[in-house]
């Protein structure tokens, strides 16, 4: 039975993803900050069966990775697909009220466990060299609207860090995919009372990702509801004709 392992498994999104993954038939490897946390995520999804959670910090450098070396040896189940959402930090602050502070937090947050998640597990998948292999990040919209410049520049490098990606990771096992979201999710619980949409209805875009392997170097775009089973899909590998240093 295959496994996915979630890094931001207990919020908004990542409890979505859990469901998505429960209702393909897969299990998930959750990483939890604590047991609060993980009691959280059972809650939200409605079920124990089927998921491991194990503790770390995924902001630390050595969070993931310590995750990662309890799979390698035996620990923790194998794992063949990687989902990503770590962030949520969602300040309104304008560009020039920011303080390096807030800008460094909003980093820290949002962009970096991100890139420890794919530095940090991609590895593991492509040593493994199972053909069935994906690894998905849930990105913001807001980094192209710009509305909140937290969220926004935080966002940036995600986008960026993809592009590179998708290029390293063409001809490999692993199919490196972006679900790029556009409205507003919240566990059900929450979305009940404040009328945003519901994890349990977004956990089908991820359910698609999973499905679908023909989907490799894609943005997944969620706009509307409709999205959630109908995405468009924008492959992103794009070929520039480099410029010769000669021409500088
Ligand atoms: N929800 C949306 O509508 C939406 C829309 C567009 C894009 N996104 C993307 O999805 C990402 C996640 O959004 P979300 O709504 O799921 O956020 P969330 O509900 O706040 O959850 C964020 C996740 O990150 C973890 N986390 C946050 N700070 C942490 C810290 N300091 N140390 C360890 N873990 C930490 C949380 O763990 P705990 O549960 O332990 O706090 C949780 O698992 C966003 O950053 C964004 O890129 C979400």
């Amino acid at each position: 039975m295959e496994t996915v392992l979630l890094i931001g498994a207990t919020g908004n999104v990542g409890v979505s993803a859990a469901i998505a993954v429960l209702r393909s038939g897969r299990k998930v490897l959750a990483i939890v900050r604590n047991q609060d946390s993980a009691e959280k995520l059972f809650k939200h999804v409605g079920a124990r069966e089927g998921i491991t959670t194990v503790e770390a910090d995924v902001t630390s450098e050595q969070g993931i990775k310590g995750v990662v070396e309890q799979v390698k040896a035996g620990k923790l189940p194998a794992f063949q697909h990687v989902f990503s959402a770590v962030g949520g930090l969602y300040r309104t602050t304008p560009l020039l009220e920011m303080t390096t502070e807030e800008l460094r937090e909003s980093m820290a947050r949002n962009w970096e466990p991100n890139f420890f998640a794919y530095r940090d597990t991609m590895p593991y998948l492509l040593e493994q060299n199972d053909p069935r292999s994906s690894w998905t990040v849930c990105t913001g919209s807001s980094g192209d609207v710009g509305q909140h410049a937290g969220p926004a520049i935080s966002q940036g490098p995600i986008f960026s860090m993809l592009q590179s990606a998708y290029l390293e990771a063409e001809h490999t096992n692993v199919r490196v995919n972006e679900l790029y979201l556009g409205v507003r999710v919240e566990v059900d619980e929450s979305a009940e009372k404040t009328g945003a949409q519901k994890s349990s209805d977004f956990a089908a875009a991820y359910e698609k990702i999973l499905a679908n392997d023909q989907w490799k170097a894609c943005r997944v775009i969620v706009m509307k509801p409709k999205h959630f089973t109908e995405p468009e899909i924008e492959v992103r590998i794009r070929r520039v004709a480099m410029i010769p240093e000669s021409e500088f």
